[in-house]
């Protein structure tokens, strides 16, 4: 009879022991030692004499039966998933309180039901009749949604277990489930995170997509769910300023898509409309003749999208001044103070600094250092920047205008909403192509963009003729002729 072969593996580095032992000698990691059979790689709890089971082998071509995504019905939604909802994978949806997250769903799975899969709306914040309102409110009662209002997972799961496995699942909202197995109340973390694992592991298991909604919390992260972040396959976070219509949707994190897409949406009396051309959006309501805006031709996601950035600056009573940001990253805007004072003598330091994205966008590229420093000189200055201009370009600390990707995308863009210059980097001019039709003013430094908006704002100060007409900086004419 053959000797037994048995030992003790560390389960990190692999290294065999004859006897268990606490702490991994090899390693240095503790309790990663297992038993194992060393003739074979299967613990022997689980080796048993059963004989292999035989499967069939297909060939390549044949009929797959479902598509692996389901559309949502929504070109924006699905521009945010990476093209609709993986089988079997949980999403989870953050956002303000009443910033329409119940709206979005109720129109989606209404879209979707009508297509025809079977999908399953729990509420476990609303009565079935508030739903049916929303529904009714939005003309979408006679799509065949299956409606609950529930709380306990294990009710949930095992009613969805029966009958036909539901396409997807929507659980609004993950705060106020909760779950036996644990003891503590619904809402906090604990049970936040037992209902989500018994939920996430339900969709592994029967494939159905599941869609979970989370509250945020006033510093903006999702309440509680910072720990189901990690568990769940995506995070949506639907965003937008209460006071305006606009919504945006971001992925912070996605496993089967993009995470720099954005959805635009507009909250109208009849549920939210998407909103397919966010420039028109942003530029809507444009202060024109206002010293202190510049146009950003930005891109989000694979879309360019323009945007207005709106500066103050003004002298201070204080002896810090302040620096307020909306919509951007403010250190980003103190690098660009700070570039403007040392490399192009713009004296700031006497006043309140002011900047905001206009439309309730938040920008995260470094392509709007140029616009951001336009509006401000322009404000400072109080020359008015040209109305049809657009800029784009990234500040590095010498005060260099450096390239940014994408450029015939953003000008493209921009002279399809009727602009006609685009201000930007001196290298990127190349990559232009030189069809969108706009006149480009390709800068190098940032010191040149200075001197042409300060030239605009004493032209302006020493005759009264309208800024308009000497519009055409110098450098920029002989650059055409
Ligand atoms: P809701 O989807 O309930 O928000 P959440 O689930 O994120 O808490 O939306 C709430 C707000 O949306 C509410 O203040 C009213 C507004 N709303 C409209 O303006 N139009 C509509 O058609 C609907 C259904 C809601
Ligand atoms: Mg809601």
């Amino acid at each position: 009879m053959a000797k037994s072969t048995l030992s003790f593996v560390c389960q990190n580095c692999g290294a065999a022991y004859n006897r268990w032992q606490g702490k991994c000698e090899s390693c240095g990691e503790w309790n990663t030692l297992a038993e194992e059979d060393a003739t074979g790689s299967v613990p022997v709890s689980i080796r048993s004499k059963r004989k292999g089971r035989t499967f069939a082998l297909e060939s390549l071509s044949g009929k797959t039966q479902d598509a692996p995504r389901l559309s949502s019905g929504m070109t924006e939604l699905d521009r945010v998933t990476g093209g609709g909802f993986v089988r079997g994978s949980v999403l989870l949806v953050g956002g303000d309180p009443g910033i329409g997250k119940s709206t979005l769903l109720t129109q989606a799975t209404s879209l979707m039901a009508r297509a025809g899969h079977r999908i399953v709306y729990i509420s476990g914040e609303e009565a079935v009749a508030q739903v049916r309102l929303r529904a009714e409110r939005l003309g979408l009662s006679d799509a065949p949604v299956q409606l609950a209002a529930e709380t306990s997972v294990e009710d949930i799961v095992s009613t969805l277990s029966e009958g036909a496995v539901p396409r997807l699942i929507v659980i609004d909202s993950i705060q106020t489930m909760w779950t036996d197995t644990v003891e503590s109340a619904p809402g906090t973390v604990t049970q936040v995170r037992a209902s989500a694992q018994a939920l996430i592991r339900f969709a592994k298991k029967t494939g159905a997509a599941i869609i979970l909604v989370g509250h945020v919390t006033k510093d903006g992260q999702i309440a509680g769910p910072r720990v189901v972040e990690h568990m769940v396959d995506a995070v949506l976070s639907f965003e937008g300023e209460g006071s305006q219509q606009f919504r945006i949707l971001r992925a912070v994190k996605n496993r089967f898509g993009p995470t720099d897409e954005i959805g635009v949406f507009e909250m109208t009396g009849l549920g939210l409309r998407e909103v397919t051309n966010p420039s028109e959006l942003f530029l809507s309501e444009r202060d024109l003749g206002t010293p202190g805006t510049a146009v950003f031709a930005g891109i989000e996601g694979t879309r360019p999208v323009l945007v207005e950035l709106q500066a103050l600056v003004a002298p201070t009573s204080l002896g810090t001044p302040r620096r307020a940001v909306v919509g951007w990253d403010p250190s980003r805007l103190s690098m660009v103070l700070a570039v403007l004072e040392a490399h192009c003598g713009v004296k700031l330091s006497g006043h309140d600094v002011y900047l905001n994205v206009a439309g309730g966008l938040r920008i995260h590229e470094p392509a709007a250092d140029l616009a951001a420093a336009a509006a401000l000189v322009s404000s400072l200055v109080n020359a008015q920047l040209p109305t049809d201009a657009v800029y784009f370009g990234e500040i590095s600390l010498s005060g260099v205008v450096r390239p940014v990707a994408q450029t015939p995308a953003r000008l493209k863009e921009a002279a399809k909403l009727g602009f006609q210059r685009a201000v930007l980097p001196e290298s990127a001019r190349g990559d232009a192509g030189g069809d969108a039709g706009l006149s480009l003013n390709a800068i190098n430094s940032l010191t040149t963009l200075v001197a042409e908006i300060a030239a605009r704002g004493s032209r302006r100060g020493e005759s009264n003729a309208p800024a308009e007409k000497n519009a055409t900086p110098a450098r920029f004419r002989r650059g055409e002729g």
